[in-house]
């Protein structure tokens, strides 16, 4: 059996989908694992582009069974609305399982991660998506969620959606926000359970069954290391654990069903939502990369916030997953660069750090200690091979490998399929 995970290093937006979409050739299931529709996922190929948000990127590959694990928070009405959007562009060939005991997002929770953004105040608004993500996850832990198998049973459904309203209309009432009617919720998302019910299975007995024979799974981490609940820079992180360690808990599989962890990280640094970010910077160069790299986000269509690359980051994602492998994405996005720099270790009160600290009050002191490299100014979207690269390029990651003490697995030159060059082979 092969488990592989693909996992983001940084704060999200580093090429998950594009490298899941690779993989998957070679993959027999694929797995969301956690997150919801705050995710967007990009996958270019014979000149189409797909932005999926919920979907496994594995859908293309119609031999793979794709799989919506139990630690997903579902929005029925975009699931609904990706498929249909997966038929317009004449995907209709795949095999799609969702789990009976994810989570299902309602339109109330919605308006209450609005709400609890609104009542913030500035500094300490975390700039959700507003997917409803964290209030679905909240209400998960309370005990009082409604999974996919109650939601495809009408009379659970009702039941549940009543006392959920009954207590959070009467906050609704409280802060002036529109209340709901069961009535509403349930005439209007009973089609979405229709709609969804042929896919849904007991996904931890079919992924335990394709784990005793022998299949291989890749597992497709949304968001990244720096946005987990508990491994992230808390508070402004999501509601998930994106982590390698987040699979066998939202899977159903143990721990033992992971044979590599692919780390994925951007040749230089994004982010988009609030939170602090070390290796940040706003100047020409910055404004050159986010044109380049087309850096908006692929959810909210907000312009993403730019940095150097952070190997302390990346050196934190590597303790925390495990990385067995490290795909370098967009370095094409640095052509043309004069010089790069890499983040090598942090100064907190004049003292050098290689770690992120745990409490946001001192990592916003943390200053970068820069490396600076050499850049280069050849085409490099055509290379398929390593050596093809110009030697600024070559060193660049070289000196990422160096510092990281990952392999490196895969590096990307632009965001089609075919620009890949695979180095060291994990699926
Ligand atoms: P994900 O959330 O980790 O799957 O990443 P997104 O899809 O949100 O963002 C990554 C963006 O970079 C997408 O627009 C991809 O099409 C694009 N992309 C991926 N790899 C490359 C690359 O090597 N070069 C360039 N120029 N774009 C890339
Ligand atoms: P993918 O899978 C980048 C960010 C939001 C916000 C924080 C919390 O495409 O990499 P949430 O809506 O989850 O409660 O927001 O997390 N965020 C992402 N940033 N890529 C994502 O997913 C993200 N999903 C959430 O911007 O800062
Ligand atoms: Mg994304």
């Amino acid at each position: 059996m092969k488990g592989v995970v693909v996992v983001g290093t940084q704060w999200g937006d580093e090429g998950k989908g594009k490298i899941t979409d690779f993989l998957a050739e070679k993959a027999d299931l694929i797995v969301r694992f956690q997150g919801g529709n705050n995710a967007g996922h990009t996958i270019q190929f014979n000149n189409k582009k797909f932005a999926l948000h919920l979907i496994p990127s594995g859908i293309f590959r119609k031999d793979a069974v794709n799989v919506l694990g139990n630690g997903m928070v579902i929005n029925p009405k975009a699931l609904v609305e990706e498929l249909e959007m997966l038929q317009e562009g004449a995907v209709n060939d795949f095999n799609l399982v969702i789990s009976n005991r994810a989570h299902i997002i309602l339109p109330y929770h919605i308006v209450l991660d609005g709400l609890f953004e609104e009542l913030k105040e500035d500094s300490k608004k975390v700039g959700t998506t507003k997917k409803g993500i964290g209030p679905t996850y909240t209400d998960k832990a309370s005990r009082i969620g409604i999974r996919v198998g109650e939601f495809i049973d009408e009379t659970l459904f009702k039941d549940k959606l009543k006392d959920n309203l009954n207590y959070y209309n009467k906050l609704f009432k409280l802060f002036g926000k529109k209340e709901y009617s069961v009535e509403e919720i349930f005439e209007e998302y009973k089609e979405f359970a229709k709609k969804i019910k042929p896919f849904v299975k007991d996904t931890g007995l079919l992924l335990n069954k394709a784990k005793d024979n022998n299949k291989k799974i890749l597992f497709e981490g949304a968001q990244g290391t720096q946005l987990c609940l508990d491994h992230g820079t808390y508070p402004f992180v999501t509601s998930s654990s994106p982590t390698a360690a987040g699979v066998p808990l939202n899977t159903g599989l143990s721990p033992q069903s992971i044979t590599d962890v692919m780390g994925i990280t951007k040749a230089y640094t994004t982010r988009v939502g609030s939170g602090n970010f070390v290796t940040e910077f706003e100047d020409e160069t910055a404004t050159k990369i986010r044109t380049s790299g087309n850096e908006f986000g692929t959810t909210t269509g907000r312009p993403r916030r730019i940095g150097w690359l952070d190997t302390v980051v990346l050196r934190h994602a590597k303790r925390v997953n495990g990385l067995t492998g490290l795909s370098v994405m967009l370095l094409d996005v640095l052509t043309g660069l004069e010089e790069l720099k890499i983040c090598i270790a942090y100064k907190l009160d004049n003292k050098t750090i290689d770690y992120i600290p745990a409490n946001i009050s001192d990592y916003k002191k943390c200053v970068p200690v820069y490396e600076t490299m050499p850049g280069w100014n050849e085409d490099i979207t055509n290379v398929t091979s390593y050596e093809e690269l110009p030697k600024n390029a070559k060193q660049y990651l070289k000196r990422i490998e160096q510092l990281t003490g990952v392999d490196l697995a895969i590096f990307s030159v632009g965001p089609d399929r075919t620009q890949t060059v695979v180095l060291k082979n994990m699926m």
